[in-house]
């Protein structure tokens, strides 16, 4: 089996799907999925219900820091690999508050390595050469891009600007670490901005979506120039997939959409979109809704990723264009009103007033 940490979240939850969809479409007989997640306000157990109903995936509440924890679910389950996607991901909370990025991304990565290490020492010789422990990281450790910039390689050095970021680098230089030190069969993937459902409404795609339905500002940061480059959540869940399968050992992975665009051309894209599929009651087009607020401080002005080693190395790549992954992305939000209903809790709506209140 495997363990997946985070597998309540958005990528997380997504790989959970994608895993035994692409169980049952090779016909194969699903491998089971154990889920150690801590439930924060972005995990949310009604994304990966289906699966937990019919038994297929478990879900266990702890925080990977809690090394007592770690180990009791890895010798209860003894997974073949360990998928780690738990961290605190929101730049913007990273900025208002960075010790639970520091506590979870860094520490929780520790712990989490070390338990794994231990785990895999013990192990048979076939189960020990067999195991596995992939890291899911971001492209944000590599800093900011100007325009004419060629994109991130697995080579770009690292230059960290957020304290999400600065602690993303952390726990990378750490995995990297305990393959050199340890020799613990570690692969790292490093991806582009996901977008996709049960993305949560932090984020700014959801974020838009929901704001836009509900006749709301729709909040761009500064100039609405930034760029980041869009990968379909499915398509990451698929490369993560195959580099289990195929990666080299100790290797870093870029993983990207191919998708550079600005942020002001993703909301207009998403107003356009609702405009067909969910036009206003008065006709006006969403775009209107559009409010340019006070910058995010430190804010990176452009993400791109190479992905030749992936395509090269693992055969890898990206399905969605923008167009068909925006189109699924918006009719899934049309559609899955009872999701968005379970993660309008509290704390989301404590959120949105901290985060929106200083910057109008
Ligand atoms: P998310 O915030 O949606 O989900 C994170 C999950 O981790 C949640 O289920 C949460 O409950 C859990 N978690 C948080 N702290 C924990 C702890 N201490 N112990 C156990 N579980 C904990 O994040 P996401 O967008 O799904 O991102 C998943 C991973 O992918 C992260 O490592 C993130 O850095 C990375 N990543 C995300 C993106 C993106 O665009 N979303 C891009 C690149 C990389
Ligand atoms: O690049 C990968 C990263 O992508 C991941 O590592 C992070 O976990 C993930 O959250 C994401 O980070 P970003 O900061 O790029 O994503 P976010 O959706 O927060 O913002 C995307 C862009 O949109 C960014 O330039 C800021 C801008 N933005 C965001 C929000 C929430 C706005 O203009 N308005 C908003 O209200």
């Amino acid at each position: 089996m495997l363990l997946i940490t985070g597998g309540a979240g958005f990528i997380g939850g997504n790989f959970v799907h994608h895993w035994f969809e692409r169980a049952s479409s090779q016909g194969a007989v699903p491998e089971p999925i154990v889920v150690l997640d801590k439930l924060t306000y972005a995990g949310n157990p009604y994304t990966i219900s289906e699966h937990l109903n019919t038994g297929r995936a478990t879900l266990i509440q702890a925080d990977i820091a809690d090394r007592d924890a770690v180990r009791d679910v890895l010798t209860t389950h003894r997974p073949r690999a360990v998928i780690h996607f738990a961290a605190e991901s929101h730049v913007d909370r990273s900025i208002l508050g960075p010790g639970e990025f520091i506590h979870t991304n860094m520490v929780g990565t520790f712990s989490l390595l070390e338990e794994a290490r231990t785990y895999w020492s013990e192990l048979p010789e076939g189960e020990k050469a067999a195991f596995r422990f992939h890291h899911i990281s971001t492209d944000e450790v590599f800093g900011s891009l100007e325009d004419s910039d060629p994109p991130f390689s697995e080579t770009t050095p690292y230059a960290p600007n957020s304290p999400y970021s600065a602690s993303k680098a952390g726990s990378d230089h750490l995995v990297r670490a305990y393959f050199h030190t340890y020799g613990l069969p570690v692969l790292t993937t490093n991806c582009s901005n996901n977008y996709g459902p049960y993305h949560f409404p932090e984020k700014l795609i959801p974020l838009m979506i929901l704001n836009a339905l509900e006749d709301k500002p729709l909040p761009v940061y500064g100039d609405g120039l930034n760029i980041r480059d869009w990968l379909y959540v499915r398509d990451h869940c698929e490369a993560i997939c195959q580099v289990l399968e195929k990666g080299r050992l100790g290797e870093t992975y870029n993983v990207g959409g191919i998708n550079e665009i600005r942020n002001i051309d993703v909301v207009t894209t998403i107003c356009r979109k609702l405009d067909t599929l969910r036009p206003r009651a008065d006709g006006t087009p969403y775009e209107s809704l559009i409010t340019y607020v006070k910058d995010r401080p430190g804010h990176d002005r452009r993400y791109a990723i190479d992905p030749s080693k992936i395509q090269r190395e693992i055969g890898w790549q990206p399905a969605e264009s923008f167009e068909s992954g925006i189109d699924k992305t918006v009719r899934w939000f049309l559609d899955n009103t009872a999701w968005i209903d379970t993660v309008r809790s509290g704390a989301y709506r404590d959120w949105l007033d901290q985060n929106y209140a200083e910057r109008t």
